[in-house]
């Protein structure tokens, strides 16, 4: 007797070698659409119409009725060039999966192709949402604009965490992922002779003043138990060796783990960084460009998501917090949800050109996303 897992399994691994091979970059995933489309539809699966040019938005109307909750997956890729040597490795050069969204695709239409299946256990709807652009931090915001938040009660998501074996789901309430947001300090002196720098006002001092005190923020603004991290990425100034230049401007990232730390750090080194370039008589502009909020679980949804992964004989472990970002966190800040961890026992991080994932991992994720949809459903 041939499993009906077996061949689910041997689909889904088709699935994630050929969007491996093809990999697109955010908001531009014209062909990763049409392949999901195409996908869904062979296996009958409903497709709800959203003005969206990428990304797609299919629904199993379950028998009984009961709420509408979303199950989501990003599909981008990254510029970065694959160094796997795995006979499906990209064919876009300077293209490649190496988050793992190919993993995250094909395991959500797994879950697409099981639901379908178990229709009559759904109470209610679960839309399931193929999300573009999450590397960019553009796509949550792109989805829930044309609408397909409407109605939803709860989301649930994962990213694929190679530290983590087969099996394992890595489960965690409250703040899981961090904030990411950018900033840039533009600090205006005086440019002049580097021989008399009375005459002038330098601004690569200022800067590099300006870059030690921000890092006294975290150490002595910040309360104890929150944690944040301010990196200076960029200082650009001058360009040659015997003027003072006008200008210096600095630009970096900051990542908290908490609402309240990432609400006061902008105001803190707007401070810092005027106050500074006020006392040497030069100005300093501040400017804050929000990217992504900290990824929040919903705690009450832990139970569901922990008793799910037991249910179906995995592993569950306390997840892990990560200083990376993830667009799903915009879509808790709207709805309530639950974001898991889903070990696929990989060689190296994330973002690597030789990442990689065991494809055993897709069938879990499909079963655990299934189970816990319907779970979810009748609570
Ligand atoms: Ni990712």
């Amino acid at each position: 007797m041939v499993d009906e897992q077996d061949l689910l399994l041997k689909k889904l691994v088709d699935y994630r070698r050929e969007l491996h091979e093809h990999p697109e970059l955010s908001m531009k995933e014209y062909k990763t659409t049409d392949r999901i489309r195409r996908w869904l539809q062979e296996a009958g699966i409903t497709i709800l119409e959203f003005p969206l040019e990428i990304g797609v938005v299919a629904e199993i109307a379950g028998a009984q009725p009961g709420p509408t909750i979303a199950l989501r997956a990003d599909i981008d890729a990254l510029p970065i060039q694959e160094n796997t040597g795995l006979p499906f490795s990209s064919k876009n050069d300077g293209v490649m999966h190496a988050c793992g969204h190919d993993f995250h695709t094909a395991s959500m239409i797994g879950a697409a192709i099981l639901l379908q299946k178990r229709k009559n256990e759904v109470k209610g709807n679960v839309r399931i949402i193929f999300q573009p652009a999450e590397e960019i931090a553009q796509g949550a915001t792109f989805i829930e604009k044309a609408g397909v938040l409407d109605g939803v009660e709860a989301i649930f998501g994962m990213h694929n965490k190679p530290e983590l074996p087969v099996g394992t789901i890595g489960v965690r309430e409250g703040s899981l992922m961090a904030s990411v947001d950018r900033f840039e300090i533009e600090v205006t002196g005086v440019g002049g002779h580097a021989g008399i720098p009375n005459n002038s006002i330098d601004p690569i001092v200022i800067s590099s003043q300006i870059v030690t005190a921000l890092q006294s923020i975290v150490s002595r603004n910040l309360s104890s138990f929150h944690n944040a991290v301010i990196s200076v990425t960029r200082m650009t100034s001058g360009n040659t060796w015997n003027v003072i230049p006008e200008k210096a401007e600095l630009e970096g990232t900051v990542r908290t783990f908490q609402k309240k730390a990432r609400e006061a750090i902008p105001e803190l080194m707007k401070r810092t960084a005027e106050g500074i370039a006020q006392s040497f008589g030069a100005k300093a502009e501040f400017r804050w460009y929000p990217y992504m909020p900290v990824l929040e679980n919903t705690p009450e949804f832990k139970k569901v998501a922990a008793e799910t992964a037991v249910e179906l004989g995995y592993e569950v472990v306390e997840a892990e917090q990560s200083p990376a970002g993830e667009d799903f966190a915009h879509y808790l800040t709207k709805i309530p949800g639950f974001f898991v961890w889903m070990g696929v026992d990989g060689p190296k991080e994330w973002h690597h050109p030789a990442f990689t994932l065991d494809e055993n991992a897709l069938i879990v994720a499909a079963n655990y996303f299934t189970q816990l949809a319907i779970n979810v459903s009748h609570k």
